[in-house]
């Protein structure tokens, strides 16, 4: 079928296509703050899928609302942590003082006349939340589609664990920064001597397949030799690396690395799980652990430096692709080679099951 690209794929979504990609991904679990990063007493603003999120700890639980009052939609992020009799920690809105419960009703209106009822509608929208692997996560739907994904061995006490890293947003679709993660032909060109070599060009064999709620990949492959991964001969300037890739459907991606000839038991794991507030900007948390040199610093500048380096070489291609959002199938803007692209193919199949490819 011939397909008429032009204006499509170059200009930005229509309206209605970016609100089929924000409702098609609200089923989802998505990683929106850094645990960190939320103080113990005061509310944080966030966003995910255009919409303005807080998120609070209230009571000692996690509570995530609509960062909007009901009142004159002043944002309630600015607005404090104060008890209300009846119903302990509540938070209060900065412009008139309305109060909100955790579950999202306006429990105190500092203007009400005495006797009068507070209104049910004086509601606020609240949505699941939780906590694992440092993040906070969302989901903005009734009921999630998957439960929140199981990182293998991230939770393991024999590994030790370093930083979890934020990078500034790409002006990029979420599932094109998890695919440019997933593509493992691209490194001789965009990472060549880091992780790449244009002498071992060839694509890996790939065994792709489903387990449960996650896409798992397996390869072997020839990198350059980097020194803070395990391996197996620290002089070769190559070496073969067996990789298991788990992908939690549409927005995690792990990595258990380990030297091809390994019997040493060492493995290298980094994660990356990818917060799509808008539909052209995504957020990355990253993490990485290893279950060997313990004695070393957890933080490995040299390692953290070449990821630093490795994403901004990424970044520069990821914000090129147009168009924004993933074309579907059927309009044949993409041309995946098989079997080079299959795990990326899987991946994208599988979104398009869950609709979360569009239409240009
Ligand atoms: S706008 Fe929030 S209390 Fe008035
Ligand atoms: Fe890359």
């Amino acid at each position: 079928m011939h397909v008429q690209t032009n204006a499509p794929l170059y200009s930005a979504p229509t309206a209605e296509a970016i609100r089929e990609y924000y409702e098609a991904l609200r089923p989802f679990w998505h990683p929106v703050l850094p645990a960190a990063d939320l103080p113990a007493s005061e509310p944080r603003p966030t966003e995910l899928l255009n919409q303005p999120l807080v998120i609070v700890r209230l009571n000692g639980k996690l509570v995530a609302m609509e960062d909007v009052c009901r009142h004159f939609q002043a944002q309630l992020s600015l607005g404090e942590i104060r008890e209300v009799a009846g119903y302990g920690d509540c938070l209060m809105c900065p412009y008139h003082g309305w109060s909100f419960a955790p579950n999202g009703q306006c429990v105190d209106i500092p203007q009400m006349e005495p006797g009068r009822d507070i209104p049910t509608s004086a509601r606020v929208p609240t949505y699941h939340v939780q906590e694992r692997y440092g993040l906070i996560w969302v989901c903005l739907a009734d009921e999630p589609r998957f439960d929140l994904p199981t990182l293998p061995r991230v939770d393991d006490p024999e590994f030790l664990t370093g930083p979890l890293r934020t990078y500034e947003p790409w002006v990029a679709a979420a599932p094109r920064v998890i695919m440019a993660a997933l593509d493992d032909t691209h490194g001789p060109w965009v990472h060549e001597g880091l992780v790449g070599s244009r002498e071992h060009a060839a694509p890996p064999e790939h065994r792709v397949w489903r387990e449960g709620n996650v896409m798992k990949v397996d390869i072997q492959m020839v990198q350059p030799n980097n020194a803070t991964i395990a391996e197996s001969d620290q002089d070769a300037s190559t070496r073969e690396v067996h990789l298991t890739t788990t992908v939690a459907i549409p927005n995690v991606i792990h990595f258990d690395i380990t030297a091809a000839d390994s019997t040493d038991g060492r493995h290298t794991l980094i994660w990356q799980a990818v917060c799509p507030r808008q539909f052209n900007k995504t957020d990355t948390f990253w993490g990485s652990s290893r279950n060997y040199d313990h004695d070393q610093p957890v933080y490995d500048e040299d390692f953290e430096a070449m990821q630093d380096t490795l994403r901004d070489q990424d970044r520069r291609i990821v914000e090129s692709q147009r168009p924004w959002l993933l074309p579907p199938f059927w309009t044949k803007i993409e041309l995946p080679l098989r079997p080079a692209d299959l795990p990326l193919i899987e991946y994208q199949r599988w979104l398009e099951e869950l609709g979360i490819t569009i239409a240009v």
